[in-house]
């Protein structure tokens, strides 16, 4: 049956790389059928709407949402990333952030939980604009969260030819919170006797990531760590530019999330100069969910020698589409 998405191609850059990405899945033959949400910030800035619980409910709908990115210049930060972005991913319980990341080194995939930790949002300001400003931000952790985000990572560990699974935290300073995510997780790892784990503090990742990637398999982090994790997991696997995600709601409850894991650029938009591969990626994503496993595959090998140095957006879209109908 025609699985409905929901199409935010959202601000800046998402504007340009998501139109690529329908298209191509258009051209790859996936059974999908596109609606249009206008949202974001420059929606907000025409009549000051972000999302509400009757659009959600409208989403709830559809069997997948596609994303470009959220976030304008000229909006205050946090309105839209909350309101929209974040919105989404906790009224439709997105619990699992997959982001996976490859090059000719390494082929690894970061699980960061989706719902909890400093997101959530708790915490407030005393006196504020005195010398004597407070501010506390709060990270939430739930034994549930952590569980079932620890459990989804063991069993994507498993799966693949290296069944190892690294814990990443700050267990040496967060005492609270790390304490929880380690003992969940050596509580979880004896469900699965084969998969190998390892721990690592957060900033020696960041090393591994950079000096011996092909180290790892399934990391698996907190809601913040995974955030600036996974841009340094672009980073280091040909540019942020080629990073996709999946924001997974397992038990299929409502829709997932597909969206690359770059933001909306704003100082690049407008100039065709972005690269879609992030997107395109995602939209793979995807069609792997939604049981489209031949469109997915068509398009993965489409993209092998795809040629994106110093090409216009459009060009590589054009690019993709052509591998697919010769
Ligand atoms: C991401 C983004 C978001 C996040 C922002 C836009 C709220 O950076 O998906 O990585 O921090 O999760
Ligand atoms: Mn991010």
């Amino acid at each position: 049956m025609t699985k409905k998405i929901a199409v935010i191609a959202g601000d800046g850059i998402g504007k340009e790389v998501t139109p690529v990405t329908v298209n191509v899945l258009k051209a790859a033959g996936a059974d999908f059928e596109y609606t249009d949400f206008d949202l974001g910030g420059e929606r907000y800035l025409k009549d000051q709407f972000v999302l509400d619980d009757d659009t959600v409910k409208e989403l709830r709908g559809f069997d997948a949402i596609l994303l470009g990115a959220v976030g304008h210049p000229d909006v205050t930060p946090g309105i839209i990333e909350r309101g929209l972005l974040l919105k989404l991913r906790f009224d439709l319980d997105l619990y699992i952030n997959r982001r996976p990341f490859t090059s000719p080194n390494h082929d690894f995939e970061v699980i960061r939980e989706n719902t909890e930790g400093v997101y959530l949002g708790e915490g407030g300001v005393l006196r504020k604009g005195t010398a004597n400003e407070v501010a506390t931000q709060g990270s939430i952790n739930t034994r549930l969260g952590a569980e079932r985000c620890i459990r989804y990572a063991f069993e994507i560990a498993q799966n693949r030819q290296q069944k190892r699974l690294t814990l990443v935290h700050k267990t040496n300073v967060l005492i609270y919170a790390g304490d929880l995510w380690e003992r969940t997780f050596n509580e979880v790892a004896r469900e699965f006797p084969d998969v190998e784990t390892d721990y690592n503090h957060i900033d020696a990742a960041c090393i591994h990531f950079v000096e011996r990637p092909q180290k790892y398999s399934v990391i698996v982090t907190d809601n913040l760590f995974g955030d600036i994790l996974t841009d340094l997991g672009g980073a280091v696997s040909g540019g942020i530019g080629m990073a996709a995600s999946a924001n997974l709601n397992p038990e299929r409850t409502g829709p997932s999330l597909f969206e690359p894991v770059h933001g909306s650029a704003p100082d690049i938009a407008g100039q065709d100069k972005a690269n879609p591969i992030a997107a395109i990626m995602s939209g793979v994503m995807m069609c792997d969910w939604l049981g489209e496993m031949e469109s997915a595959n068509r398009i993965k090998k489409a993209l092998v020698d795809i040629n994106i140095a110093g090409k216009k957006t459009s060009d590589i879209g054009d690019q993709v589409v052509n591998n697919l109908q010769s």
